[in-house]
């Protein structure tokens, strides 16, 4: 795997395998690596002749109280996983590299549908960070396709719906989010929850899962459903920031007829946010008519 620090050198290398009929498959992280990141590589390469990855703590989706600098950077540990996982490129940028001229004057990439509600509600600017960096490095990397985390359900959504209204010419592809044998989703974070946090912190999947069966029965009193599953997580030791039962196209509330469901939930441990969501697709009731 090749290492490269700096936008011009990956872009000749890239050049290079594109003019040699290559594809480019790409994969954005923020590294400390764990199976979920790996997964997408895996799929990446199972969809592209190369793969790029890139790590980068994008200070720009944090805000002024959250954890850019003790989010956990494992650089050595990581490269190693990306080898063993065949990944070809990385692109490991220092942030003067993504960022010359500073953040303030930075030109930002804004998707003004489904950035408000959810976690951007509660992550003010977080998109326009995300969406912000992740157009720099689809330009830097100008990949075939790039693969996203469902873990991330509304950033995928975002993600899409800018590629679709800006025209980018890369096919957006989505990875099953990937557990803990307890439920818990892998997540860069789970390294801040307490040792005695832990057992309990599968709760928010828990909650998830049970909302869903509920749905699946027959209920569809979903604010019902939303204020229950949120007294679970409290009873658990935990805040809720968010628990809701949406349509999974425009992340809205479910209406009765919607058939896809996505119910996404956000918790607080000690010290660490944690999200997760659980789709579910509802058959549409046989119409019968009598004649
Ligand atoms: P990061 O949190 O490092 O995640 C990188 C990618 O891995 C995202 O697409 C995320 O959805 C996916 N991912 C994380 N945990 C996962 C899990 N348990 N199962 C499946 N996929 C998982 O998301 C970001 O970084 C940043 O916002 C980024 C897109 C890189 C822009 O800075």
């Amino acid at each position: 795997m090749q290492v490269f620090r700096h936008i011009e050198s990956l872009r000749e290398a890239l050049k290079v395998e594109r003019q040699s009929g290559q594809s480019i498959g790409f994969v954005p992280t923020m590294g400390n690596l764990h199976q979920g990141h790996l997964a997408l590589v895996s799929q990446a390469k199972a969809h592209s002749d190369v793969v790029v990855a890139s790590i980068f703590v994008n200070r720009l989706q944090f805000g002024l109280n959250e954890d850019w600098d003790q989010y956990p950077r494992t650089f050595n540990d990581d490269c190693q996983k990306l080898i063993d996982t065949g990944c070809d490129y990385l692109f490991f940028p220092e942030e003067k590299e993504i960022y010359p001229n500073g953040m303030d004057g930075q030109t930002r990439v804004i998707v003004p549908s489904m950035t408000d509600m959810l976690c951007g509600a509660s992550r003010p600017g977080h998109f326009e960070g995300v969406t912000t960096v992740v157009s720099k490095l689809f330009n830097i990397v100008q990949p075939d396709i790039a693969v996203f985390g469902l873990k991330d359900y509304q950033q995928i959504a975002v993600i899409r719906r800018m590629v679709a209204d800006l025209c980018m010419p890369v096919t957006v592809m989505a990875g099953d989010i990937v557990r803990e044998n307890d439920g818990l989703a892998m997540s860069s974070r789970n390294s801040f929850i307490s040792k005695g946090e832990r057992p309990f912190a599968n709760q928010l999947h828990k909650t998830l899962c049970w909302i869903k069966q509920q749905i699946e029965a027959g209920s569809q009193a979903y604010l019902s459903l939303e204020q229950q599953g949120q007294e679970q997580i409290v009873e658990a030791g935990f805040r809720v920031d968010y628990l809701q039962v949406c349509s999974s196209d425009t992340l809205t509330p479910a209406a009765r007829d919607d058939t896809n469901i996505t119910i996404l939930g956000a918790m607080y441990t000690q010290s660490a946010r944690l999200i997760d969501n659980v789709s579910l697709v509802l058959e549409v009731p046989i119409q019968t008519t009598t004649v």
